[in-house]
């Protein structure tokens, strides 16, 4: 008698972003980052053997869509447009969207200061949607890496930058060289989840392992190690 698969279950493919710090990067060759490290945390609640899979951002959705990978965990924001042709896991984590200007730009101060002016950001992202929608813009440019259009920002090729907060504050801290920063409020409220295709059989599994991470202070730990107190 041959059972397939006896007892063993195939490992999930889950698709990580390349270049997304500090939540989900490579560097050196190895997967870091808050996500990495929450996923590794659920898995192991879950009791869910894995497999990680780096791409672009670009690729993800895809991906996903394709079946190439099960899942995906990469700040994907949850929103309406998204939840009609994928799942979602509960959220992990609360965040936004921000503005980012030229140290020196005395003009800009809020969103409502972008008339004629040019703003970089990711290209398929919800902060490109967010720039879509303000008024009176000259032109919204979306960059396949987000570290371009920081280039650009320093190099004042363009006049804003809009992207995810913690994203754009960890450049600032890192690679800002002080030429740029952070104005006016959160734009957008967000949150991130883990993206599947429509009824994932493991998504009530995943779902109950991040309310445990969340109970049982391994979740707190990660926050801290990673964005501090
Ligand atoms: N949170 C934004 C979105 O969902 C940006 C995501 C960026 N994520 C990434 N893996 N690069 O559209």
């Amino acid at each position: 008698l041959l059972i397939a698969g006896c007892g063993e279950e195939k490992p999930v493919k889950v698709g990580i972003e390349s270049n997304f710090r500090p939540f989900t990067y490579t560097e050196d060759g190895e997967n870091k980052g808050f996500e990495v490290e929450l996923w590794k945390a659920i898995a192991q609640k879950a009791n869910l053997p894995y497999e990680l899979v780096p791409m672009t951002q670009g690729e993800l959705s895809k991906a996903v869509k394709s079946g190439q990978v099960d899942m995906a965990i990469a700040g994907m924001t949850v929103n309406k447009a998204r939840k009609d042709n994928f799942a979602f896991s509960d959220p992990y984590f609360q965040t936004g969207l921000v503005l980012l200007t030229a140290s020196d730009n005395e003009e800009i101060k809020s969103k409502d200061d972008l008339k004629e002016k040019v703003i970089g950001t990711k290209s398929g992202s919800t902060s490109y949607i967010y720039a879509g929608g303000i008024q009176g813009t000259k032109e919204i440019r979306g960059y396949p890496d987000i570290s371009d259009a920081y280039t650009d920002l320093k190099n004042k090729k363009l006049d804003a930058v809009i992207f995810d907060e913690r994203n754009v504050h960890h450049f600032l801290q890192n690679d800002g060289e002080g030429k740029v920063k952070m104005v006016g409020e959160v734009l957008n409220k967000e949150s991130y989840a883990i993206v599947t295709k429509k009824k994932n059989k493991h998504l009530g599994r995943i779902n109950g392992a991040i309310e445990a991470l969340g109970k049982d202070g391994t979740y707190e730990a990660l926050y801290v190690k990673w964005f501090g107190s």
